[in-house]
């Protein structure tokens, strides 16, 4: 059983908190041009309720297939697809990415793989190849993998120590660092996220994941077989999104 099974549906009051919205402007900035082409079949890893699975087929995907270890989790996104106009255009597999998979109807079937808070489930080195073994498998020669995960740091815990935490809890969003990882791999830490109050049904939501340092990210991703670029993208704050949620964004990073 996956911890998230406890959370399912629940998981999308997160998308309410002020962090979301600089996510998905970002996420969509990145992934958008990638989706210009006619008949680009995406895969979406550690889908979750499904909320980026529809805006991938809405955002120009000729099929997405969408695929999560956690029963609950999927049983939202399958609710969310059923409802939508994309239902058709959809499909859902329970999988776990640590152990790779082809997921199409042969291997390296996909034009594009995303994963949107993918990456931090793994808890070192060996599982960060297991994941991106999973991505390789299912990625054309060519394709594109497009993730979100912690922010590159190759020495967290100056990160940790530098960020100032006060602000960011006004973006919804709380990280609890705490135990260190064996091998100077980065941290563990609990992700306490808090609905606004305007949210129906809106509850602490809390989960652990792991901040690894950045060079086991591009070292994992090379040993696994990806080829080509790796790039960082700078996540960007616009003005009228930090005037709308009254959080300046720029003081949380400077
Ligand atoms: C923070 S949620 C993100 C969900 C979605 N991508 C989004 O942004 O809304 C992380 C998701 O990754 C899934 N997950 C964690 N470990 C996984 C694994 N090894 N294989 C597949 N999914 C995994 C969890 O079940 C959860 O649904």
């Amino acid at each position: 059983m996956s911890h998230y099974d406890n959370i399912g549906l629940k998981y999308n009051a997160i998308k309410s908190t002020p962090w979301g919205r600089p996510e998905l402007f970002n996420f969509k900035k990145h992934i958008q041009p990638f989706l210009s082409k006619p008949q680009i079949n995406v895969l979406d890893l550690g889908c979750g309720t499904g909320f980026y699975t529809e805006l991938l087929a809405d955002w120009g995907a000729a099929t997405v297939t969408a695929v999560d270890v956690s029963t609950a989790m999927l049983a939202g996104a399958k609710a969310r697809i059923r409802n939508s106009r994309y239902a058709s255009m959809v499909e859902l597999f329970q999988g776990d990415g640590l152990k790779p998979t082809v997921y199409g109807p042969k291997p390296q079937s996909y034009d594009l793989i995303a994963g949107v808070w993918f990456l931090n489930y793994a808890k070192d080195f060996k599982e960060l190849i297991c994941m991106f073994s999973t991505i390789r498998k299912n990625l054309k020669q060519g394709g594109v993998f497009v993730g979100v995960c912690m922010h590159p740091a190759e020495d967290v815990y100056n990160f940790i120590v530098h960020r100032n935490s006060k602000l960011w809890a006004m973006t919804g969003l709380e990280d609890i660092y705490h135990d260190r990882l064996p091998g100077d791999a980065g941290f563990v830490f609990k992700a306490v996220f808090h609905p606004p109050k305007a949210v129906k049904f809106g509850q602490t939501i809390e989960f652990e994941a792991y901040h690894l340092k950045k060079s086991l990210y591009e070292a994992a991703a090379w040993l696994a077989g990806l080829q080509g670029k790796l790039e960082w993208q700078h996540c960007e704050f616009p003005d009228n999104l930090q005037g709308e949620l009254g959080v300046d964004f720029d003081a949380i990073f400077s």
